[in-house]
């Protein structure tokens, strides 16, 4: 076996996953393929965080079957991520065509799993999850070559009752920092200037570690690491954002002015039921506080719509809190049921419908506040990394510390440097403007 391809559903984490195995498979003489259909193996790394993308992962994994079918072609079909972890070995009796299931802390085997495998021409399960996974080097294989991915820490602590991550990816255990600061310094020689560090509660990273270390600690040491330029982090969650993380906001010249601060609900009955364990109050306290130090902070949010036992009067309570806070952007979702956790059991599931028409309108106003966003950078002189050309061509693309795409017209020379750029319009997604002399 020679070729893979690796599909990737969900999040950033698993796309950082994803370069991992790719690292893994490469170090062993594998060579990744552009398609499904040059490729001798194909690995699916998928997502359960909502049933939508179960859903995609399972018609995907028919129209591999399918084709493993008919031209007798063996592909090897691997299925890592959030439902390998979930599923385990049922997977293989729902689909006699997965030959190996790799949870997510267990991906440092592949390579010995694929081995096995050939020899036994039978197929592999691994979930049990590798103790010592936080501690490893664990190579990957990146392809922008500016902006990479950083996992600082792997699992949650938190138990939201909606959530099935804290069931798949188990407790929470952080890097050694040394392990992190190396990897950066090693990026910055290869030509990186922005990483963003991942895990999913970064402002709790560093509780078990052998020397302590916390979050805005680690931003101080990254900030030395020469080359680096800018330094960005998801995600926070609100109870945990403090002020030791705001003042490291506000004082380290290399992290950006942007943090993804995740509200669920606007009502303190739904948010207790969802165990966020902050109130509406206090939510709206640490946004006047991070504002008040970093005002040109740009904040983004996540939303859930129709959790059990949400009225109307607490979805109202939503809708005022996207008023209130007035987001740079969000992402909003319907309630999703996902299995072992406590809100199943909860009283007062909401119907589709309802939840439908919840979603329609927390889009509706938030389009219209992400419109006014955009239109306050008009005029303004931003920083923008420059990624290269645009999409469409004929353009430079980068993007402002606070996230936003920017297009303007420039060298392609540029690629890899900070520029200043007069912003001179606004769109739904992405700002223009003229490079600064
Ligand atoms: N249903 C809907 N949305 C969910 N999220 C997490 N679990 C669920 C679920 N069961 C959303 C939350 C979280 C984001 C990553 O996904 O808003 O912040
Ligand atoms: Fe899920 Fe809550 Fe942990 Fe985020 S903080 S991963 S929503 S349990």
């Amino acid at each position: 076996m020679k070729s893979f391809h690796i599909i990737t559903f969900g999040c950033q984490m698993n796309e950082h996953d994803s370069e991992r195995m790719s690292g893994i498979l490469q170090s062993q003489g594998l060579v990744p393929a552009d398609s499904v259909d040059d490729a001798e193996m194909v690995i699916l790394n998928t997502c359960s965080i909502r049933e939508k993308a179960e859903q995609k992962f399972y018609s995907e994994l028919g129209r591999l079957a399918h084709l493993r079918g008919r031209d007798g072609r063996r592909i090897t079909i691997a299925v890592a991520g959030c439902i390998a972890q979930q599923e385990g070995k049922k997977l293989l009796s729902r689909s006699p065509t997965v030959d190996l299931v790799i949870g997510p802390s267990d991906i440092a085997r592949l390579s010995g799993m694929i081995a096995q495998s050939r020899g036994s021409g039978r197929p592999v399960v691994e979930t049990g999850g590798d103790p010592e996974y936080h501690q490893k080097l664990v190579p990957a294989a990146r392809t922008d070559g500016l902006k990479a991915w950083v996992s600082i820490m792997y699992g949650c602590d938190n138990f939201c009752t909606y959530c099935v991550v804290p069931h798949l990816r188990g407790r929470e255990r952080s890097r050694p920092p040394r392990d992190i600061v190396d990897e950066v310094r090693g990026l910055a020689d290869r030509g990186y200037r922005e990483v963003t560090f991942l895990g999913q509660n970064v402002n709790s990273y560093g509780k078990g570690l052998d020397s302590a270390c916390s979050f805005p600690e680690l931003l101080g040491l990254v900030q030395e690491v020469d080359g680096m330029e800018r330094i960005r982090f998801v995600t926070s969650h609100p109870r945990d954002l403090s002020d030791g993380l705001i003042s490291a906001i506000r004082d380290l010249p290399k992290v950006c002015e942007s943090i993804h601060l995740p509200v669920q609900s606007g009502s303190d009955r739904v948010l207790a039921s969802m165990n966020r364990r902050y109130t509406s109050d206090e939510y709206r306290g640490k946004v006047l506080r991070l504002r008040d130090a970093v005002p040109a902070v740009s904040l983004t949010t996540d939303i859930i719509v129709g959790f059990p036992g949400e009225g109307d009067e607490d979805f109202a309570m939503t809708l005022q809190i996207l008023q209130d806070v007035q987001f740079d952007t969000i992402f909003a979702f319907k309630y999703s049921k996902r299995p072992n956790t406590k809100a199943l059991e909860l009283p007062g599931h909401v119907p589709e419908q309802v939840k439908e028409d919840r979603l329609e309108q927390v889009f509706s106003l938030q389009k219209d506040i992400t419109f006014r966003k955009n239109h306050l950078h008009v005029g303004s002189i931003q920083e923008v990394l420059v990624e290269g050309e645009s999409r469409k061509g004929g353009t430079l693309t980068g993007r402002t510390r606070g996230n936003m795409a920017v297009n303007f017209a420039g060298s392609h020379h540029l690629k890899g440097s900070l520029v200043k750029v007069r912003i001179i319009a606004a769109g739904p997604n992405s700002l223009s403007g003229d490079l600064c002399e």
